[in-house]
């Protein structure tokens, strides 16, 4: 058994349209029979464009919203099963980085507090200075000076707010992270920095990943494997090499003409 199995999942919507008279129902099949596996320590990238499903698949699979049925297994545990109480526990292990770091950081907080935060999470005992040593340890890894703890997200740029939010996503020692479009708000400059280290602490940590994406070019730089979603269906899903070089599904032919592809630097 993989790491991670989405395992025929369905996630629907149902959403009121019509007049008062005339009222109509439709539902929106966002995810719609979605199978996949992911391996441990493997970045899967998925890519699709604007409205197929990805943001819904991975909310999905955080269980942030419930699925309309199939299963989200990880590491043999069938979370789509598992009471409210569990699934708050279970969290932990699964984080997310977001495609606006201004608007997923609590601008009343400082990194400082952002960060002890999200340590405390996983490790409530640890406190005064050693709790002051972890956030400095986190901030390093990331490539944020630690002088800078008592700053608010407003004082930094695009960039080091993903870095801040990269760090958050760390502090609870997550076995399972999902970046959802995490460099498209940023610029192309700093886009390569952030997917240079969202690669490199991947690698470090041994972490699981599922990386979104609207940009094919993107996902072939930091990806294992490459799954492309259309319509809340997976349409193709190979290795990243073979799929961008090699694409078999017509929806991928006419994505990887499309799409303009970043120019990344190691
Ligand atoms: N809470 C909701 N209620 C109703 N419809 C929704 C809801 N969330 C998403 N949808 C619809 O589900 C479909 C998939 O949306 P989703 O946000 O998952 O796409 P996406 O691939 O992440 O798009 P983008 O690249 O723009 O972020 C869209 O048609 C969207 O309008
Ligand atoms: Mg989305």
């Amino acid at each position: 058994m993989s790491y991670l199995e989405l395992q025929d999942l369905h996630t629907h919507f149902s959403q009121r349209g019509g007049t008062i008279f005339s009222p109509q129902h439709h539902t929106i099949r966002a995810v719609n029979g979605v199978t996949l596996s992911i391996e441990k320590g493997e970045i899967l990238g998925l890519v699709g464009e604007s409205g197929c499903g990805k943001s819904t698949l991975s909310r999905t699979i955080m269980q942030l919203i419930p699925a309309t049925s199939g299963a989200v297994v990880l590491d043999g545990e069938n979370l789509s099963a598992l009471p409210k109480s569990l699934i708050r526990k279970r969290r932990l292990d699964f984080q997310m980085i977001f495609q606006d770091p201004y608007a997923s950081l609590n601008p009343r907080m400082t990194v400082f507090s952002t960060l002890s935060e999200a340590i405390c999470q996983r490790h409530p005992n640890v406190k005064g200075n050693a709790l002051v040593e972890r956030v400095k340890t986190l901030m390093a890894t990331v490539g944020l000076d630690p002088k800078v703890m008592q700053k608010y997200p407003h004082e930094f740029s695009g960039g080091q707010r993903q870095r801040i939010a990269i760090a958050r996503a760390l502090a609870p020692e997550p076995k399972l992270i999902i970046a959802d479009e995490p460099v498209s708000a940023l610029d192309v400059s700093i886009q390569s920095q952030i997917l240079n280290l969202i690669k490199k602490l991947q690698k470090d940590l041994g972490l699981t990943m599922i990386f979104i994406s609207h940009d094919l070019g993107v996902v072939h730089y930091i990806a294992d494997r490459i799954a492309v979603m259309f319509g809340g269906q997976i349409v193709e899903s190979g290795s990243a090499d073979r799929v961008f070089h090699e694409p078999e599904a017509e929806y991928t032919k006419k994505l990887l003409a499309s799409i303009p592809q970043l120019k990344t630097t190691a």
